[in-house]
């Protein structure tokens, strides 16, 4: 089965057809014909992974599908949530995403004046677009925020996310344990479930 991926994170896109496994070919948008940035402006994942999967579907009549995902953080009352790609900025640097994070939280511990919890999750809302007819999954991945980056793998804020029942971060977990246990990991095997019917 053939379908358009609104995304032009190659790291994702990686994951994505990892996830999904055999009997899908994931096609980019840019391989489409479109180039431009797809717009993202919802206040909530799901509608931005609609938007995003609409903006393919009424461009192309492919079938399609979007993901949105955000991280959650309990002592930052749920930020950066739907903020999360561009918390320090609209440049998506996400050296600059984690400093800014763990800035906060650090900056929230020395108010409290004690050690706070730093629990966290990670959300994913997927729309899928199949004969123009709309389907939605969801997936989470519980985790806490580790004081400071490590590893090299994954991407985004994969150095400072630290899965539940595990005591390393994404990024030194490596793709294989991430893709098991990850919050688009879940949206995507629904996803691939789904279709298989
Ligand atoms: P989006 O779904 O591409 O909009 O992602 C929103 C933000 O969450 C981006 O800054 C991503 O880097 C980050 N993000 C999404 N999924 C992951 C993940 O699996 N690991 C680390 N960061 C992620």
């Amino acid at each position: 089965m053939k379908l358009v991926f609104a995304t032009g994170n190659p790291g994702k896109l990686r994951e994505a057809a990892e996830i999904l496994g055999e009997g899908f070919e994931l096609v980019t948008p840019a391989e489409v014909g479109i180039t431009e940035e797809i717009p993202e402006t919802g206040t909530t994942l799901r509608a931005n992974s609609l938007q995003k999967a609409d903006y393919i579907y009424k461009r192309t009549g492919l079938d399609c599908f979007a993901d949105d995902s955000g991280l959650e953080v309990d002592l930052l009352g749920g930020a950066p949530g739907v903020e999360t790609a561009r918390y320090a900025g609209p440049g998506h640097d996400a050296r600059a995403n984690m400093d800014k994070l763990l800035a906060e939280m650090a900056r929230r511990e020395k108010e409290a004046g004690m050690d706070c919890p730093r629990s966290a999750r990670f959300r994913t809302s997927v729309t899928l677009i199949i004969g123009g007819r709309h389907h939605f999954f969801d997936g989470v991945m519980e985790g806490h925020i580790a004081l400071e980056r490590a590893g090299s793998g994954g991407f985004g804020y994969d150095p400072i996310f630290i899965p539940e029942g595990y005591s390393q971060t994404n990024a030194q977990l490596g793709e294989e344990v991430k893709n098991r246990i990850s919050h688009r990991g879940k949206a995507l095997r629904a996803m691939a479930e789904f279709l298989r019917g």
